[in-house]
């Protein structure tokens, strides 16, 4: 069984059998995000960028878990730093695990470590478990770079931002969705603070409107994808 929970924000868990993937884990500084840490098995940490809403937990769990955190090479490094296990990788880098694949591409944003420091690039990541290709966007403006990701890779499911100020809105996440050729699309980044609030009744309508499924995730909500 290939399962995806949201945890809330931009956080999410897949889990099947042999993997437990955490990406952007923004956990203890969320107080809107749900997730039992005790009871999950983490075998793998990916973050998109050093942007606190974003990194959140990573290190720590890094520790706790003994799970390294895949990043952008600088992000990597900051990390390493900090006493984590990482593996720093960038635009284009594919990583093989037991369970599937994980592809760095592309994102329109900025990033830098807590401390302001270079972080290195913002970045999106198209995961391979089970045969199923799960798009995240990282923070991003809608780009053209969803274009050539759409066509090469076509992911089933894209979870992309709608919460504008920091990234692209409900309007710019339809094309996106469209440009990604995703058949599933889930929103997030949206809802944690007063300058991200979004209306997702309105997305999932237009998502809808394409022909495509929108699912729209409660913080803790977990999914049976497979
Ligand atoms: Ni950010
Ligand atoms: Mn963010």
């Amino acid at each position: 069984m290939l399962a995806l929970q949201y945890i809330g924000h931009s956080a999410f868990y897949i889990s099947n059998s042999q993997a437990g993937i955490l990406i952007d884990p923004f956990i203890s500084g969320n107080p809107k995000s749900v997730f039992d840490i005790n009871s999950a098995k983490i075998t793998d940490i990916f973050v998109t960028h050093g942007h606190s809403d974003h990194l959140g937990d990573a290190i720590p769990f890094s520790k706790e878990f003994n799970a390294s955190v895949f990043a952008v090479f600088e992000l990597a490094n900051y990390c390493m730093s900090k006493g984590a296990k990482a593996h720093g990788v960038n635009m284009g880098g594919k990583i093989k695990f037991p369970w599937g694949s994980a592809r760095f591409l592309p994102a329109f944003h900025s990033s830098s470590t807590p401390e302001g420091g270079y972080a290195g690039m913002p970045a999106a990541i198209l995961f391979e478990i089970d045969g199923v290709k799960i798009y995240h966007a990282g923070d991003t403006c809608l780009n053209c770079e969803m274009k050539t990701a759409g066509e090469i890779y076509k992911p089933d499911i894209a979870l992309l931002p709608v919460g504008s100020n920091y990234t692209m809105d409900i309007d710019e996440a339809i094309t996106a969705a469209k440009w990604l050729e995703a058949k599933h699309v889930i929103p997030m980044h949206y809802d944690t603070f007063d300058l991200i609030k979004a209306d997702t009744n309105d997305f999932k309508t237009k998502i809808e409107m394409l022909g495509k499924k929108c699912t729209i995730m409660r913080p803790g909500e977990t999914i049976t994808i497979k």
